[in-house]
């Protein structure tokens, strides 16, 4: 029978990997099982840069929340939110200013728990146990702590391509603009079948084992999602691409955009 940690949340089912503990794996994280280890390892047979996407990912995710910290904006809604993992959104958003207020909303039942133990004794941040499709709880959750009538980043990287087609991605997008007020934002990242369409379609058969499977879009679907917002320059470009940090060491993959096959933006709502 699988060694079950001291630290799984009752409930949780661990012997289905998720797609949350697979990405902690990939960051060199400590919470996940041995079948979501098993099924990385898959995956990483498939596409042996994963752990180097992750990375480049974090490292897009620090650049947007301190875009829209600059912009002014001290509420954020981290949909999708993870485990907590080095630099997390909390934190980059209140090393540049304290006051700035998050909320962590995940489906993944380890995310949530390891997320709430890690926040207990911090306070401007809290997390929900949500499906980000599940507007009217995440809402609710959110207005119990934001301010939604003044400007929210909603954050959904890494996340959309979990939402499969048939649950309208670019309406959940659509629906989280509705809920805020102009002068809200939101930051981006999704897998993409531009590059390698093939050897994405065996990522996407890999994650079918998941609890949650992988949808790669092309450039054009992934914009049209965004459709609503006015995307700030340089617009849906490759994750390594959006506004890279001059003091950053040489990119790992060489820069090969194919590597990575991810696509990310910032748009302001108007
Ligand atoms: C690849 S991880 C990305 C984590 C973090 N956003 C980051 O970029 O580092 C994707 C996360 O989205 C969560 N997720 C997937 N589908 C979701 C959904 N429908 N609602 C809420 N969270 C979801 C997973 O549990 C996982 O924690």
């Amino acid at each position: 029978m699988t060694h079950r940690p001291a630290w799984a949340p009752d409930g949780v089912d661990i012997e289905r990997p998720a797609p949350a503990r697979m990405y902690d794996f990939y960051l060199g994280g400590s919470h996940n099982f041995e079948a979501d280890r098993r099924l990385a390892a898959q995956a990483m047979a498939v596409w042996p840069d994963s752990p180097h996407i992750a990375r480049a990912n974090r490292a897009f995710l620090r650049r947007a929340v301190t875009y829209a910290s600059a912009q002014g904006i001290d509420q954020f809604l981290d949909l999708g939110s993870g485990i907590p993992t080095v630099g997390n959104v909390h934190e980059i958003a209140a090393a540049l200013n304290p006051d700035a207020r998050t909320v962590y909303v995940d489906s993944d039942p380890v995310a949530f728990a390891h997320s709430r133990n890690l926040l207990a004794a911090t306070s401007n941040v809290v997390a929900v146990h949500a499906d980000l499709r599940d507007l009217e709880t995440v809402l609710k959750e959110a207005r119990a702590f934001l301010d939604l009538h003044r400007p929210v980043a909603v954050l959904m990287f890494a996340v959309l391509h979990f939402v499969p087609d048939e649950d309208d991605p670019a309406g959940v997008v659509r629906a989280y603009w509705h809920a805020t007020v102009p002068g809200s934002l939101l930051a981006v990242s999704h897998a993409t079948n531009d590059y390698e369409p093939e050897r994405l379609s065996e990522m996407e058969d890999v994650y079918r084992n998941a609890t949650a499977g992988l949808t790669g879009r092309s450039h054009d679907r992934i914009a049209a999602m965004l459709g609503e917002y006015d995307l700030v320059p340089p617009g849906l470009v490759s994750m390594i691409e959006w506004r890279p940090d001059p003091d950053a060491g040489p990119d790992p993959l060489g820069g090969d955009v194919r590597r990575y096959s991810a696509y990310a933006a910032v748009g302001i709502r108007r």
